[in-house]
């Protein structure tokens, strides 16, 4: 992010943001496709020989999801609303692992019937569930066991999967009755793999290491009671500065995070797959929105904008902290907390910030919202979602 003739300019090819905002109606989210393909080509580089399945939910336009196919990636998905995006997108079945812990009857019903290509499962009475589902279809349902060995990775106690008192995952004492239930269905049930994912913005991978280290001797176990598991799918999680911009910090780290992948798995018999989505997306994207009013307390000075936490929930709801940078470059700067119209005291992106001078009809842009921003908006108060440009 820099400003180039005074204007705030996103990725690396520079791209203008003020021209968006000529007939500006309401927040916008502006996502640098190049950019993207940027983070993708370095991931893919580090991380050589493993598939990447981005993780919708990250971020589901349509456009996205087209330019992340187009450039090599499968999607990991949550739910059928995202299958069905995600193949609207130009994705085929083939392309997508189905991950989630609350999956129905019907999702994967669906699922079984268009050949989704694994199935991530987070409990015994799931496997139970597709078993007995793929059973009555006369498919046979290619499943991966989501196992949960524990593990602390020092994340937002939100976005922690990896420890035994999150929902997410099985106890690896669970898997003499996993066995069981893959062999009352070995004609509907195949076990394809085993998957992982201890939560998101992981900066340091002691926690990870211990995880692999964990799984590692679990599944050359299972191999040789299924000789059919052939995928270990190590999930997301991998985390990005939201203090500061510096993409080879980033990528320095991904390096750290691809060898220690690949010093532990490399040599299991098996292909490797993983679930990016914040790193892919999250510095790609910015929220634009336009400021109402410049409110003066005893107690502090307010920059009110017209985006809100419906908009972007997540300093509301991790305490994240969003650099945010006026679209036009300032000499002065002013303290300010900065937040948005909706009827809560939550309703905040930045507290006690020094932000370039703004004014009345200025525009402002929350950088870093590429993920986890609009895919987490609701129109909360009855405003209106924001809109999404691909630049
Ligand atoms: C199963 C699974 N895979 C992948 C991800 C993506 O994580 P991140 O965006 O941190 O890379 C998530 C995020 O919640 C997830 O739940």
């Amino acid at each position: 992010m820099e400003y180039i003739n005074n204007e705030l300019c996103l990725g690396p090819l520079k791209k203008r943001l003020l021209p968006l905002c000529a007939n500006y109606m309401r927040p916008i989210y502006v996502y640098d496709l190049d950019f993207i393909s940027q983070r993708f080509n370095a991931m893919a580089k580090a991380l050589s020989g493993v598939r990447l399945f981005y993780a919708v939910k990250a971020n589901p336009n349509q456009q996205v999801l087209q330019h992340l196919k187009k450039i090599g990636a499968g999607a990991d998905v949550v739910s059928l609303g995202e299958i069905k995006r995600a193949m609207e997108s130009g994705f085929s079945a083939h392309d997508i692992v189905y991950s989630g812990v609350g999956k129905t009857r019907h999702e994967i019903t669906e699922a079984l019937k268009l050949g989704i290509l694994q199935i991530n499962v987070e409990s015994l009475p799931e496997l139970e569930r597709i078993g007995a589902i793929a059973r009555s279809l006369g498919k046979k349902a290619a499943v991966a066991l989501r196992l949960n060995p524990d593990i602390d990775i020092k994340t937002h106690p939100y976005i922690a999967t990896g420890l035994k008192d999150n929902k997410f995952g099985m106890e690896l004492s669970l898997i003499p009755d996993l066995v069981a239930c893959l062999t009352k269905y070995s004609d509907s049930l195949e076990l394809v793999g085993f998957s992982l994912h201890l939560g998101s913005m992981m900066m340091e991978f002691s926690g990870y290491e211990e995880a692999l280290r964990k799984l590692k001797p679990v599944f050359v176990e299972m191999q040789k009671k299924f000789p059919t598991l052939k995928r270990f799918d190590f999930g997301g999680g991998l985390g990005i500065f939201y203090d500061r911009l510096d993409l080879e910090l980033e990528e320095s780290l991904l390096r750290d995070y691809a060898k220690i992948t690949k010093d532990i798995l490399s040599d299991l018999n098996c292909e490797l797959q993983a679930e990016p989505g914040r790193w892919l997306l999250a510095h790609c994207g910015a929220l634009i929105t336009e400021v109402q009013y410049i409110k003066k307390t005893s107690a502090k000075d307010f920059v009110i904008v017209d985006a809100g936490m419906n908009h972007l929930i997540r300093p509301s709801l991790y305490e994240a902290q969003h650099l945010i940078m006026p679209l036009k470059k300032t000499t002065e700067t002013m303290k300010v907390d900065v937040v948005g119209p909706i009827c809560e005291s939550s309703d905040f992106f930045a507290k006690d910030i020094t932000l370039g001078q703004v004014q009345e009809g200025d525009f402002v842009a929350i950088m870093d919202s590429g993920a986890y921003g609009y895919s987490m908006a609701s129109q909360y108060n009855m405003q209106e979602l924001p809109l999404e440009i691909c630049i």
